[in-house]
């Protein structure tokens, strides 16, 4: 599909959904006036974190003193399961994160009460509510479909029926999204951000939701390397993170 194409997708996508008109309205406002704010840090964090990032399994061991195990091999049959239906989705998303990062963490607080931005076939989510369920705990998701794909009925379509019941998702952006989402939750003992890229985006994600995680909880943020925006955040509020090399990109995960 020709560039021009795939926007006049995206863009008749949002036509048809009017409760994501805000977000069109945000998106069409950055790509005149801030084009290139995308990617604002982009080369400064990438030294950064080439510097100080450890492995998957490091990570694991050195904040949750857990030993690493692959989810597909925790759960193979599930974890076939769901690849199963990746595989017969007609549409393309983004494939599975770190897991075992994600899993072990809830594993870690014990969380019951779970915070994720960015769903798409709903890896994250699964490996997520996998441990939720066996607290009987409540995963909120926020996600705003790939509109270019008619792609809406998709999202999550890989989490196993019988872990829906712990889930909530949120079906919009993000920005009209974790409002409601913090209206109706407590206190959160994990946060995984893995939604919109942008600095702007990422900036307003963390300063959102940073303040409604538990001391002890964990937050998670995804794609790092795109920007300096988690790199910057950790400076202003004086974190200590830890950074995680993960299939040639940077996660970075912190406990509170
Ligand atoms: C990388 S994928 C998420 C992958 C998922 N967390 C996993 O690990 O399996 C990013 C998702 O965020 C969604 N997204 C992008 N911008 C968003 C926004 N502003 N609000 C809500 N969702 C958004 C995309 O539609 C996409 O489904």
């Amino acid at each position: 599909m020709s560039e021009i194409a795939r926007v006049l997708k995206t863009f008749i996508g949002y036509l048809k959904r009017p409760d994501l008109y805000p977000e069109l309205g945000r998106k069409i406002i950055k790509n005149i006036f801030k084009r290139n704010s995308a990617f604002k840090g982009k080369e400064k964090t990438n030294l950064w974190a080439s510097q100080v990032a450890v492995s998957q399994e490091n990570a694991i061991r050195k904040l949750f003193n857990l030993d690493f195990q692959l989810f597909s091999e925790k759960y193979p049959q599930e974890f076939q399961k769901a690849l199963e239906k990746q595989n017969n989705c007609p549409i393309k998303m983004g494939g599975a994160g770190a897991l075992e990062l994600l899993y072990s963490a809830c594993e870690f607080t014990q969380a019951k009460a779970v915070i994720e931005t960015g769903v798409a076939y709903g890896w994250s989510s699964f490996a997520t509510l996998t441990s939720l369920q066996k607290r009987n705990g409540t995963l909120y998701s926020s996600d705003m479909p790939y509109l270019g794909q008619n792609g809406d009925q998709y999202v999550g379509c890989i989490v196993p029926e019988d872990l829906k019941t712990n889930w909530k998702l949120f079906r919009h952006a993000d920005r009209e999204s974790l409002p409601k989402i913090l209206k109706e939750s407590g206190e959160i003992d994990v946060i995984h951000y893995d939604s919109d890229k942008s600095y702007e985006g990422m900036r307003w994600g963390y300063e959102t939701l940073y303040p409604r995680l538990r001391k002890g909880g964990v937050f998670i943020s995804d794609d790092i390397n795109d920007n300096s925006a988690f790199q910057d955040f950790c400076e202003r509020e004086n974190i200590a993170t830890t950074v995680v090399e993960y299939e040639g990109k940077y996660i970075g995960v912190f406990v509170k």
